[in-house]
């Protein structure tokens, strides 16, 4: 059978990526360009300054991929782009992009959902067989999801507010950290211990997640010790955080397990690159994706469109659609 080639792009939030994947799993190239350098001493992305450093970035990011490589985008056979969920002006630029590389190289596209990607994260290096089980824990997204076969997605769980990342993230920020928190406060808990007693959010049977509750007592709790003056132990105090989160997605997961009974179970996103993350999925034997497949990355978004082919998802313009969900894929 012929290989399939496709050139993949990835700009929903502050990464410009792109990558070439041969048949959904070898990844031949990837350039990505992140720009949480820029975000760190703000404390967050700010969603006009990324569409304009994407802008910037990305004919350099094209250029970059095709250099000193045997291949050419005439050899592309599509062209896969993330339209959404993300924010819209970094969506748009991305998509732009694919738009007019597609019409002037006159190949086909292949709009892919950025949820979607990071579920197919896990299918690069691994053999998954179905029914499969994703945790997705990332900046934006708390879910669970269940995919009988490609594509084929049935949304389980998913958070009623915060993101688990985003709240490492505000956790982080109370702490007097930069952007992002996550990995700070994974190697703050390092030197800590679980002793600072937090709230259970949404402690129930349901497959919902909240971290709203535990991000307002995290903030009280700063501010009362600054108010009495009193010195916050970072370590512990990240150490009870990343506990309290961790140990909640787990039981949800596990209950999802044990009412679906899956074949394979993954942990993806941004925030399976925290090490008690990984620690406790190796423990479970899940399969977690590399570090380099955790953050958005456009190997995964090539991963999602080689089994979209078979579907017939193809389209000659792509649209950005900023608040589409996990399991939405696209229609004309
Ligand atoms: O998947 P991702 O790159 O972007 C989104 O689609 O959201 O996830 C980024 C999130 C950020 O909130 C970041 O703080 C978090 O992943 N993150 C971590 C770690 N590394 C990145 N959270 C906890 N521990 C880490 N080591
Ligand atoms: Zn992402």
């Amino acid at each position: 059978m012929k290989d399939i080639l496709i050139l993949a792009i990835e700009t929903s939030c502050d990464e410009t990526s792109m990558a070439i994947v041969k048949n959904g799993k070898t990844v031949i190239k990837e350039i990505t360009n992140s720009q949480a350098d820029e975000f760190a001493t703000i404390g967050g992305v700010v969603p006009e300054m990324a569409s304009r450093m994407h802008l910037d970035n990305i004919l350099y990011v094209y250029e970059e991929l095709f250099n000193d490589i045997d291949l050419t985008i005439d050899e592309m056979d599509y062209i896969a782009v993330t339209y959404g969920p993300g924010l819209i002006g970094s969506l748009m630029v991305g998509v732009n992009f694919a738009n007019t590389l597609a019409f002037i190289h006159n190949k086909q596209i292949i709009p892919v959902n950025h949820m979607q990607g990071h579920i197919y994260s896990a299918f690069i290096e691994n053999e998954v067989t179905f029914p499969h089980l994703s945790l997705i824990v990332s900046g934006g997204h708390t879910d669970i999801v269940l995919l009988k076969d490609h594509n084929e997605i049935k949304h389980l769980g998913y958070t009623l507010d915060d993101a688990i990342g985003e709240c490492y993230d505000k956790i982080a920020k109370i702490l007097g950290y930069g952007y992002p928190g996550g990995p700070i406060i994974d190697n703050l808990a390092k030197e800590g211990n679980n002793v600072i007693k937090m709230p259970v959010p949404m402690n129930n049977k349901e497959l919902l997640f909240s971290f709203s509750g535990l991000k307002s007592h995290c903030f009280n709790y700063v501010n009362q010790a600054k108010m009495k003056n009193l010195e916050v132990n970072a370590a512990d105090f990240a150490c009870s955080f990343q506990n309290t989160a961790v140990d909640l997605v787990f039981s949800k997961l596990d209950m999802a397990i044990a009412a679906n009974k899956p074949s394979t179970v993954s942990v993806v996103g941004g925030v399976s690159a925290n090490s008690e993350v990984r620690k406790r999925a190796v423990e479970r034997d899940m399969i977690i994706p590399s570090m380099k497949l955790t953050t958005d990355n456009a190997s995964m978004i090539g991963c999602v469109a080689y089994y979209m082919i078979e579907k017939n998802i193809f389209c000659e313009f792509a649209k950005c659609k900023p608040n589409i969900e996990v399991e939405d894929i696209w229609t004309n």
